[in-house]
């Protein structure tokens, strides 16, 4: 059986399924993954000199792989970047699509590295039945500016698309393809025999840019440069697998960190998707959050206001609760809310409080990206696209 697959939970880069909910923990294990630590997030904070962002502090990013690595790279100043992708299969992104987009983002900030990000217009088209190349490619492009509407620094943001840039990095890919048997490709990802070789091809071209060869415009002959890679945990089977490759080539093993994925409003444990009705879009309305949220969100409240009173609700199945714990910043405020909601009281707050409170939260961030996004015009995305900036150039 595939590593990630057991008799309760299927989690592969294209599948998601968990029946009684995702347990994180243990699919951490099973990959071979470390999990974060109240000491690493300590010694980001002391490093960084900045407060650890939430989904850090609030355990959205869990694990990781080698982290230690890049913190002590560092310490002694020697220079790494950031590689994280998005595969273009929809429009519009959902909320949970901007989850490791803003961390990201942040760790770009904090850390002041070079970031590249990979568009996988050929990964969609291999694996998604209905879609055309034309199709994810056009698409790619659309995502491309709400990705830049997550505030990446535009000195030091390379955006590719692997169609556009497969010239450049087709040595790299050769490489990777050499080393990487079939049988090993069946064993990371199931693939058989009636499956597309475009899906076989595929896991070598999301291994190329873990390495710094693969960008000659950014750090020239430099191929030794350590490569951070933040990315939900279904990612990880990709690069344990480049992992195991980099030895060979003499290049440096990336480091991973990993987070779960954004919840379904329908239930906690489980991914938001894009093909549900129940999933916060960044192109929603008002409206249309407002009415999301107060129709389909699970909470913890309970049948009765009696009871509500009498116990407080259930925190521990209330999306509402954890959707607030990833997107309020105040770590008081969430306590506030914690307390109020979560015990026993005359006045506790009702469910249907916390989703009035959920609603502005996510009204404000939605607003926030439409507004960046309108900012992202072709000029713009053609400048994030373009290879050959002095601001990229790191080396000779
Ligand atoms: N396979 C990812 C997806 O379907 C896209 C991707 C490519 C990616 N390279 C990555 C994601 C690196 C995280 C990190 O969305």
């Amino acid at each position: 059986m595939l590593i990630g697959v057991s008799d309760t939970q299927k989690i592969t880069p294209w599948e998601v399924e968990a029946d009684e909910g995702i347990d994180y923990d243990k699919l951490s294990r099973d990959f071979g993954c470390s999990l974060i630590d109240e000491k690493m997030i300590a010694r980001f904070e002391k490093l960084t000199g900045r407060k650890p962002h939430r989904f850090l502090r609030r355990g959205l990013f869990f694990s990781h792989r080698e982290m230690d690595t890049i913190l002590d790279n560092y310490e002694k100043g020697i220079p790494f970047y950031l590689y994280t992708g998005r595969g273009p299969s929809s429009d519009a992104l959902h909320i949970g699509h901007l989850v490791p987009m803003h961390f990201t983002q942040w760790l770009q900030e904090v850390f002041d590295v070079p970031l590249v990000i990979q568009i996988t217009d050929d990964e969609k088209f291999f694996f998604k039945e209905n879609l055309t190349l034309e199709g994810t490619h056009k698409l790619g492009y659309e995502n491309i500016k709400d990705i830049i509407a997550c505030g990446f620094n535009p000195d030091k943001t390379f955006i590719f698309s692997d169609l556009d840039y497969m010239g450049t990095m087709y040595p790299v890919v050769c490489k990777l393809w050499k080393l990487m048997t079939y049988n090993q490709a069946k064993g990371a990802f199931g693939f058989v025999g009636t499956d597309n070789v475009g899906k076989s091809a595929y896991p070598a071209i999301q291994a190329a840019p873990s390495f710094s060869a693969n960008f000659p415009h950014i750090f020239g002959k430099r191929h030794d440069i350590s490569c951070l890679i933040p990315c939900a945990i279904d990612q990880d089977p990709f690069f344990r697998v480049t992992r195991d490759i980099a030895p060979r080539l003499k290049w440096k093993k990336p480091s991973l960190i990993h987070s779960k994925f954004f919840p379904a409003l329908g239930g906690y444990k489980t991914k938001m998707s894009a093909s549900g009705g129940t999933t916060i879009f960044v192109t929603d309305s008002d409206k249309m959050i407002k009415d999301k949220i107060n129709k389909h969100c699970v909470t913890g409240g309970r049948q009765t206001v009696e009871e509500h009173r009498k116990l407080g609700a259930d925190l521990s199945v209330d999306v509402a609760y954890e959707y607030l714990r990833y997107l309020m910043d105040d770590d008081e405020e969430l306590e506030r809310i914690r307390v109020a909601y979560g015990s026993p009281g005359e006045k506790n707050m009702l469910s249907g409080e916390i989703k009035q409170i959920l609603i502005k939260v996510l009204q404000e961030i939605v607003h926030n990206h439409q507004e960046k996004r309108a900012a992202a015009t072709d000029e713009v995305v053609q400048h994030f696209m373009n290879p050959n900036r002095e601001s990229l150039r790191m080396f000779d």
